[in-house]
């Protein structure tokens, strides 16, 4: 076969490990399939992508159901021996000091024990995309065990799940009322997401009160979800009576406030804007309030 696209890099993607058991008329399979990914939540759907040549295709195509068995860390050998063998040449199944078998509860093919997950699927469509097959199953039963960590594919080797990452956030320590406002504004949310103005002039930066509270910020809005945030704060501020020209290019701030113990994580994408009239002195504040110093 002639490759058209450098191959090395395709080493380079991280996956999961599952095992995808299979059944027909030489009796119960298993392969390993790194592509295999759940697709949609409700129905929730799992799509594992098999090349042609493999037993595990000819099984399903058959009997029309399959086991996802998503490999934990202990999983190295019963993935490497699936993954390595073809039910064509032996079955893998009878290894019994390789793969330990555990009961179905909704198909007639066996599952693997000792995984992170188990799905029964039934299948719901195939499709030939290149040189794999995309087989889609909609999960009838699904467990999983959380005292197991997922084993995990890179550059042709095994991997344990590292620690979690936190994406960047600066911290920034601020005083109750400051923590209090945004806490009211995210009502609950795990990340507020707001987007702003900057309105500049010498060492000062325009402010708006926000009505009941008079907490001072820049003019700053929360789109809903899908709305454009650069048009909807430029209505926002047309409403306001605010004669602000909107600059194109946003930066995007990323805080967690803290206070003691609470916390509150804020998004803010900010645009520059220029007062195109002249704004009253009361609207202007000092840059080394705690937050705008962040912002600018
Ligand atoms: C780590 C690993 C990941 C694999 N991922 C896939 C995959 O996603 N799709 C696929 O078709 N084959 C994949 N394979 C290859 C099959 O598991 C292999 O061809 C197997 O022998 C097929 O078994 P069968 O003929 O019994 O169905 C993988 C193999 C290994 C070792």
């Amino acid at each position: 076969m002639i490759r058209k696209v450098p191959s090395k890099a395709e080493r380079y993607f991280s996956t999961g490990i599952s095992m995808i058991t299979s059944r027909g008329p030489q009796g119960p399979n298993v392969m390993t399939a790194e592509w295999t990914m759940q697709i949609s939540y409700s129905p929730m759907l799992i799509a594992v992508f098999i090349h042609k040549g493999s037993h595990t295709i000819k099984n399903i195509k058959k009997t029309k159901e399959f086991g996802v068995n998503v490999a934990s860390q202990e999983q190295t050998t019963e993935a490497s021996v699936a993954g390595g063998y073809s039910g064509s040449e032996i079955d893998k199944l009878s290894l019994k000091n390789v793969f330990h078998i555990s009961k179905p509860h909704k198909i007639k093919t066996p599952m693997i024990a000792g995984c992170t997950i188990n799905a029964e699927c039934k299948l719901i469509k195939t499709e030939n995309l290149g040189d794999h097959v995309m087989m889609v199953g909609k999960v009838i039963h699904i467990k999983h065990d959380d005292t197991k960590s997922p084993l995990m594919y890179h550059k042709g080797r095994y991997f344990g799940i590292g620690g979690t990452m936190e994406p960047g956030r600066k911290e920034v320590i601020v005083n109750g009322t400051t923590l209090d406002f945004f806490k009211n504004l995210a009502e609950g949310k795990f990340v507020l997401k707001c987007v702003g103005v900057l309105v500049e002039s010498k060492n000062k930066i325009l402010v708006m009160k926000w009505p009941k509270t008079g907490f001072e910020t820049i003019p700053l809005v929360m789109p809903p979800q899908g709305k454009n945030h650069r048009d909807y704060l430029a209505r926002y501020l047309a409403d306001m009576r605010l004669h602000i020209k909107v600059e194109k290019e946003p930066i995007m701030k990323r805080f967690v406030l803290k206070n003691g113990a609470e916390i509150q994580r804020i998004n803010f994408i900010l645009f520059k804007g220029k007062s195109t009239k002249l704004v009253p002195d009361n609207f202007w504040k000092s840059k080394s309030d705690e937050i705008i110093s962040n912002l600018v």
